[in-house]
């Protein structure tokens, strides 16, 4: 395989590691090469407890029943969907990025480890990544004027592994990943409209890619929480359910908030609500949820599970058999939203 971008030809030795996902780019038998194409957005927390409740198998416990039981659907929309990769978007929380801490970094990795300093999670097995995709997005976010920070070496938190578990339950995750980090715990924080934009960029760049290949798009955190301070436990769920249906309906509307302000509604760690705004932005078309699970709270956070599917433009019809195959959204969900 070989693109005509700087920075992929380099790393001939990584891709040839992409067998660890086993997908490879395919073309139609006209020689026609074929894009790859988004199929949706998933918006899910990443609380460190919930990598404990996983390991102590408490799913069905009470408390949280509730939260794992949104999971259903998802589950069975990704066996059905099957992406190839995900663009995960997320925040670090101190593990990898210490002392230098960049507003948006792009992983370009082979595979990424989990480090997990003092949340008490096990250590959860290395995801394959995908460096051409990477360095495909990479290029594509500079030229979009984003100056990013490029990682060919990367570790991983909890806010990567723990959404990867709540969705592949199973103990393997069948796709490659790119990890997108963004700044949502040292101030000053990138705003909700360059989020945005950063997820249509890299819309844009999937949509250009020669592969074909699945790609889903995940946005991880919050919603509401704030962990110390005077407002320690603040959750806002009239905020929250406003933020939900705007992001599916029209989320420009919510450029409106500035940091603080968002904090004032949200609680200190409620930015990270900031991961899921790319996720977003990175869908095209007429967009439909279908699905939403909220529960409150888990570790005095207000818990969020979204699936959204992305609009699908002509040439990219469905696969032999997708669309017979597709279920209703499931009875949780709200009216599909353009
Ligand atoms: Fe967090």
């Amino acid at each position: 395989m070989s693109h005509d971008i700087p920075g992929t030809r380099l790393f001939d030795g990584d891709q040839a590691q992409k067998g660890v996902g086993g997908i490879s780019g395919r073309s139609s038998q006209r020689g026609e090469v074929r894009m790859a194409r988004i199929i949706g957005g998933i918006g899910t927390t990443h609380v460190p407890s919930i990598g404990k409740a996983i390991a102590e198998k408490k799913q069905n416990d009470p408390y949280w029943k509730p939260f794992f039981s949104g999971f259903d659907y998802v589950h069975r929309w990704l066996a059905r969907e099957r992406p190839d990769a995900v663009v995960v978007f997320y925040n670090d929380h101190g593990n990898f990025f210490r002392d230098k801490l960049p507003t948006f970094a792009v992983g370009a990795a082979s595979k990424y480890r989990n480090e997990d300093g003092g949340w008490g999670i096990p250590v959860s097995r290395a995801a394959a990544g995908d460096p051409a995709l990477s360095w495909h997005l990479i290029n594509a976010l500079v030229a979009d004027e984003f100056d990013i920070t490029m990682c060919q070496d990367m570790l991983v938190d909890h806010a990567v592994t723990i959404p990867l578990a709540l969705m592949w339950p199973g103990g393997g995750w069948p796709l490659r990943i790119v990890p997108v980090e963004i700044n949502t715990v040292q101030h000053p924080l990138p705003s909700l409209a360059r989020c945005l934009e950063l997820g249509r960029s890299i819309g844009r760049a999937i949509a250009s890619y020669p592969e074909d290949i699945k790609v889903l798009i995940v946005g991880i955190g919050g919603l509401s929480h704030q962990l110390d301070g005077a407002r320690a436990g603040f959750v806002n769920k009239e905020f929250d359910q406003l933020c939900l249906d705007q992001l599916a309906s029209e989320p420009d509307e919510l450029i409106r908030y500035s940091i603080p302000q968002f904090v004032e509604l949200a609680g200190a760690q409620g930015v990270e609500f900031l991961n899921w705004m790319p996720m977003r932005g990175a869908l095209t078309g007429k967009v439909t949820q279908l699905h939403r699970n909220y529960h409150i709270p888990i570790s005095n956070t207000a818990a969020a599970t979204v699936v959204f599917e992305s609009g699908r433009s002509p040439r990219c019809a469905p696969r032999s058999g997708v669309a017979a195959r597709k279920e209703r959204p499931d009875e949780r969900s709200e009216p599909s939203l353009a």
